[in-house]
């Protein structure tokens, strides 16, 4: 019976991992400017999808400031051009932005944030970035962002 029991609860939690897509990740950044992954795959499953950004470098964010920023790769550069304008107390992103899909605040050495941003934002047919709007930042810090089934 207990034997049952057990094997019962692992075939249940099995079947729940592989069911359930992940609507989160963690994306790690550093001192040498730096994101540790450059693509970001974001299941259409997900009512709303989580990126934990961790700074594990121990610069000041006014020196080796790191954020995400989530816009179409097509609006990157102006974006990002326009948020180092706007300064650190707008995170380095022009307030009201409508390219923006998603935003984080700037974090530095040992400090991490998190953004989360619906789902229903992405569409599969279009293509998206993700970046580091600290200035001269975005060169370096960027990757793509696609919408899984
Ligand atoms: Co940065």
């Amino acid at each position: 019976m207990i034997r049952y029991v057990f094997i019962a609860g692992a075939l249940a939690m099995f079947s729940t991992a592989a069911l359930a897509a992940d609507c989160s990740m963690e994306l790690g950044s550093d001192d040498a400017m730096k994101f540790d992954t450059a693509s970001i795959e974001v299941p259409a499953s997900c009512d709303d999808f989580t990126i934990n950004l961790v700074h594990t470098g121990v610069l000041d964010k006014k020196i080796m400031g790191h954020n995400v920023v989530v816009t179409k790769t097509a609006d990157l550069q102006a974006t990002a051009t326009d948020g180092g304008a706007a300064g650190m107390p707008n995170n380095y992103v022009k307030p009201d932005d409508a390219r923006v899909i998603a935003f984080s605040e700037i974090i530095g050495g040992g400090e991490s944030t998190s953004l989360t941003f619906p789902v229903s934002k992405l569409s599969a047919d279009e293509d998206y970035s993700f970046f580091c709007s600290f200035p001269g930042h975005w060169a370096l810090m960027k990757g793509t962002v696609k919408l899984v089934d």
